[in-house]
């Protein structure tokens, strides 16, 4: 049995840290859309300097805004368009530390300086994204890249999908 909600409000959680705390919130529940949204906001309530976390879903040619925290987004990226097109497509983590130097990046919110794309693999096939924007410049890093990308499979392999 879990706790509903264990995660602090200690904001200065790493992501390694984080892991963990994911996990548990996974347990004993498969809902797909539950499980983002609170993954969503264990990770927005739980990271410094994030101010936007969530997932964007593959519906036909499209990425569309799936559970998140944070202001409200564009609700459809097309393909291959702005950061999360970009790792969708190539299947990989992209790490970007100035947006404004990301040809092509959709500003969803103008506090967004640095942004982390981690595409979300299911037997080796792109399902969706999971996004996080920072207000700071390179605010993530290649071991930040690792842990949400732990937390992508604990989340896919924990889910109905
Ligand atoms: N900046 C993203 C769009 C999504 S928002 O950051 C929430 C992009 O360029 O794909």
């Amino acid at each position: 049995m879990h706790t509903v909600n264990p995660l602090s409000a200690d904001t200065s959680l790493t992501l390694d840290q984080l892991r963990g705390e994911v996990a548990s919130l996974l347990d004993g529940e498969r809902d797909f859309i539950a499980n983002m949204a609170n993954v969503a906001a264990a990770l927005y309530h739980s990271l410094r300097d994030v101010n936007w976390a969530g997932f964007y879903l593959q519906r036909g040619t499209d990425l569309v805004l799936g559970p998140f925290q944070g202001k409200p987004a564009c609700v459809r990226i097309g393909p291959g368009r702005g950061v999360c097109g970009a790792a969708f497509e190539q299947r990989k983590t992209l790490i970007v530390p100035d947006v404004h130097e990301f040809p092509g990046h959709i500003a969803c919110d103008s506090a967004s300086q640095s942004e982390i794309v981690v595409p979300l693999l299911k037997e080796g096939r792109a399902i969706g994204v999971l996004d996080l924007d920072s207000p700071l410049l390179n605010r993530f890093s290649v071991e930040d890249a690792a842990a949400l990308e732990t937390v992508a499979r604990l989340l896919l392999d924990g889910s109905d999908v």
